[in-house]
């Protein structure tokens, strides 16, 4: 990944589809002054996405599309990503598979946080997954996207203990306070 030169940030997009608590905590991490990225864009699938709140508050651009739709909104999104010079992306909670095509053309570029363990439980719904196994850990990843699904290259991860009492929702909440630290841990190991 390319050194970062003077006090240029790179110009990134979040691409979101929820809640965005990953998005509001990248928003924070990246106006800190050792933070690499800038936010520039906000992508998301669905106009219902709560985490769109964040582009107002934080005065970011926003934008809607539906990547898997058709070929048309495949190129409405790089006309936004070229307009507004985009660099890197960082999915947060996107429910949307990429395109191969898209993939592709930010080969290297796009990285993803996995609520678990990988290459554990990939795909959907990891904690019930989990807690039926009655594992003992769990954890989150940033992994770089490749057009394998959550199988591209590791960045780092970091460790969740599951108690007896942990069910879904309990852990879910545990992981996601791990994500947070996670993040820009891994943006921060990317670029330096
Ligand atoms: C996180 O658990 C993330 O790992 C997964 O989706 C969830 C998004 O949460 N990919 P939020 O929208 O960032 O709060």
């Amino acid at each position: 990944m390319e050194k970062l030169t003077g006090l240029k940030k790179i110009k990134t997009a979040v691409f979101i589809s929820g809640t965005g608590s990953n998005l509001k905590n990248i928003i924070k991490f990246s106006k800190v002054k050792k933070s690499p990225i800038s936010i520039n864009l906000i992508v998301s699938n669905t106009s219902l996405a709560k985490g769109l709140r964040y582009a107002d508050q934080f005065k970011i651009k926003k934008k809607i599309f539906n990547l898997n739709n058709n070929n048309e909104n495949e190129k409405n999104i790089l006309i936004s990503l070229k307009k507004e010079k985009i660099k890197f992306i960082c999915l947060a909670g996107y429910m949307k598979i990429l395109s191969k095509k898209f993939i592709k053309k930010f080969d290297g570029k796009i990285i993803n946080i996995h609520p678990s363990l990988l290459p554990k439980y990939k795909g959907l719904n990891t904690h019930s997954r989990v807690i039926k196994n009655k594992d003992k850990l769990s954890g989150c990843t940033v992994h770089f996207v490749t057009t394998k699904l959550d199988s591209g290259k590791i960045i780092l991860q970091k460790k969740v203990k599951i108690s007896a009492n942990d069910n879904p929702i309990s852990l879910k909440k545990k992981v996601l306070k791990q994500e947070h630290k996670l993040y820009p841990e891994a943006i921060l190991k990317i670029f330096n």
